[in-house]
């Protein structure tokens, strides 16, 4: 089965997606902007964080770009009427802009994407020179200990026979490799480090489904019979969960990064 752009909950996404505002609003403080800036937000989603970012640029604008039809529509709800904000439905390894950003603001994305070097060179691309990437997405060892129990239970019947052949979803790169790869794409300045982010989501049942199992219920919509694949897909959500405990405690790894494109 091919891989394609994943698509999202948006509805349930903008309702649930308040550990990711709560990164945003750090990682927006770390950008230092002065409010007149052109920013691309890479992998906008609902708009949510779009929506705190663009606080931040009174006389400034944004470019959402997003790979997920459903997320640029929400995106385009939530700040539709905003003449400082547009939003493009394009994947981010294929990311190519009218005109350079200023800056570059990305919160929970890159880990969706496996292929970092090409990510970093086309995010390179797209910024004017001096224009900074400050961005935070899932580290080496994000939800390790959720990862493994879903791992458990995807291996059991009935789950198995269909999510075995299911490509990895998550890319957790550590700083190292990541520095690495932004030196290569032509970034200087490059700091790149990991946080603990322990998170109880207040909505555990939707989080699940939007957030941290999505890609299995699509691969289970797409492998399993159909007239099974609905009830096959919420009761392994209800199998992990059951066994996560409560309340479902996440220990997320961010890894941020913050670099200069030279
Ligand atoms: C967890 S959501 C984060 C959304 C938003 N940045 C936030 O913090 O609320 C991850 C987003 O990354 C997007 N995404 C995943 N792979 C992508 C790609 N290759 N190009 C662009 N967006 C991508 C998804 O469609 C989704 O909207």
């Amino acid at each position: 089965m091919s891989t394609r752009a994943l698509e999202w909950d948006a509805a349930a996404y903008h309702r649930v997606g308040s550990p990711q505002e709560q990164w945003a609003a750090e990682i927006i403080a770390r950008m230092g902007l002065t409010g007149d800036e052109f920013v691309l937000d890479a992998g906008c989603g609902s708009g949510r964080v779009t929506a705190l970012l663009l606080e931040s640029l009174p006389s400034g604008r944004v470019i959402g770009v997003d790979s997920s039809e459903a997320m640029i529509d929400g995106a385009r709800r939530t700040l539709g009427a905003d003449p400082r904000a547009a939003f493009v439905c394009q994947s981010l390894t294929e990311l190519v802009l009218d005109e350079p950003v200023d800056a570059i603001f990305s919160c929970a994305v890159f880990h969706h994407i496996h292929d970092h070097q090409r990510l970093f060179e086309r995010l390179h691309a797209a910024l004017r020179t001096g224009g900074r990437l400050v961005a935070q997405c899932g580290g080496e060892g994000n939800i390790d200990a959720f990862r493994t129990l879903a791992d458990e239970v995807a291996g059991r019947s009935p789950y198995a026979e269909y999510l075995a052949a299911m490509p990895a979803p998550w890319h957790y790169a550590g700083p190292k490799d990541t520095a690495t790869r932004l030196a290569s794409a032509g970034f200087a300045s490059i700091s790149c480090w990991l946080e603990d982010k322990p998170t109880v989501p207040a909505d555990a049942r939707t989080f699940t489904e939007t957030v941290l199992l999505n890609y299995h219920s699509d691969w289970l919509r797409r492998a399993a019979p159909p007239e099974a694949a609905d009830e096959l897909g919420r009761a392994f959500i209800d199998e992990v969960l059951a066994e996560a405990g409560s309340p479902l405690t996440l220990d997320y790894v961010r890894l941020n990064i913050d670099a200069t494109a030279a």
